[in-house]
């Protein structure tokens, strides 16, 4: 059993686990059922339906998610993408409109720009400057969208005053929480409403499955629920069963992503033939003192610029040993992309370059392998280019 005052290793393990164990396995079974018994007088609610996010293995992530971020409640989804427009969906309508952190994730940005939009929801991008934020706000705005870490160039705003900003104009504040994980930041305690994760990156940690979670107020998730259960982006037992797995070891992976990435990002920043390094733990990082005061740790993701073009960029990448040139992140092998042609190639590529995402921008996913080997191995592609 846990307590709410154990801390977030010990969490991880125990919370939402339950009580007492069923059929006393030590690891929750898998429950492949879509559809389990009527008790008799039950409530619509009370009916478990895999595509209703109740049956045990729901319930359990549902706890334990919760309960790491410090949250109230907690909903898994079938992907990052299953949460977040779920999340938008369920909290906008049309003639609504939202104020949206630049540089957000592809999708999020075109979910945004052309499906949004598509269904008349406005939107504005939040200007740089959080004295500028208060002239932004319509009377139709609702809704402040951010990631705590952004990708793929790594920025941390101030996110305490994006928070106080949605609070003080009565809009819901709302984070992509994806890229710190709660190891790092746990939005709630921050005063965010609503927190949304690609679980498929590190909550899973092992790039097997897609998943998604919302995570935050009570309310605000049921509403999001309510609006899954119609949607039917829900989480299947056997991937719920692999995030549950995966996230028993986030903390132990977790301390390993950064310290790895911090000491790669502190070789790169010197390395002569590198023409930019983005990580929030670098003090020449524009977003450090926010992340230096708000996050445990700052993260497995780096992203740079080699002097030279993109044939330079792909002769760097195409020299590696370690690092697999995949999209994706957030797993324990070490991930190397080019976002122009992955994760942000279905933006128009002159919005895509106006954002400050160029075409010979790398990102890299720093696994858990030895630091020293993936290090020695970005030095010899280097000196190779
Ligand atoms: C920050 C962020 N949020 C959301 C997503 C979407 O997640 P999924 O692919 O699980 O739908 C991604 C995917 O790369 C991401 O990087």
């Amino acid at each position: 059993m846990h307590k709410p005052e154990d801390r977030i290793e010990t969490k991880l393990i125990h919370a939402g686990e339950p009580d007492p164990k069923i059929g006393g396995a030590v690891s929750l079974p898998i429950f492949q059922s879509s559809t389990f018994l009527y008790a008799g007088q039950q409530s619509y609610d009370e009916l478990k339906y895999i595509r209703m996010n109740n049956t045990p293995n729901h319930t359990a992530l549902h706890r334990k998610l919760a309960a790491v971020e410090s949250a109230e409640a907690a909903l898994v989804t079938a992907s990052g993408m299953g949460a977040i427009s779920t999340t938008l969906l369920t909290l906008l309508g049309p003639g609504d409109h939202l104020l949206a952190q630049p540089g957000l994730y592809g999708g999020t940005y075109e979910f945004i720009a052309k499906d949004l939009a598509g269904l008349n929801i406005g939107w504005d991008v939040l200007e740089d400057d959080p004295t500028q934020w208060p002239a932004q706000v319509k009377p139709t705005t609702r809704l402040v969208y951010c990631e705590s870490i952004t990708n793929p160039l790594i920025r941390v705003a101030d996110l305490e005053a994006m928070a106080a900003f949605a609070r003080d104009h009565g809009l819901v504040s709302v984070i992509d929480n994806t890229f710190a994980t709660p190891i790092n930041f746990r939005p709630a305690e921050h005063g965010f409403d609503l927190s949304v994760h690609s679980g498929t990156k590190y909550l899973n940690g092992h790039s097997d499955i897609v998943a998604g979670a919302v995570i935050g107020r009570a309310d605000s998730v049921a509403a999001v629920n309510h609006k899954l259960v119609h949607l039917g982006a829900t989480l299947d037992p056997h991937a719920c069963f692999l995030l549950h797995r995966g996230l028993k070891t986030l903390a132990l992976r977790m301390r390993c992503h950064n310290q790895s990435a911090l000491a790669i990002a502190q070789f790169l920043e010197t390395h002569p033939a590198l023409a930019r390094v983005n990580y929030p733990g670098l003090p020449s990082n524009p977003g450090h003192r926010f992340a230096a005061e708000l996050f445990d740790g700052f993260g497995g993701m780096v992203s740079f610029e080699i002097d030279g073009g993109v044939d330079t960029a792909e002769r760097f990448m195409g020299a590696l040993r370690i690092p697999l040139v995949a999209p994706s992140l957030g797993g324990v092998e070490t991930l190397i992309t080019r976002p122009a042609v992955t994760s942000h190639a279905g933006m128009d590529p002159e919005e895509r370059r106006g954002m400050g995402i160029s075409d010979r921008l790398i990102r890299l996913s720093v696994g858990i392998e030895a630091v020293e080997d993936v290090m020695a191995d970005i030095d010899q592609a280097l000196n190779k280019i």
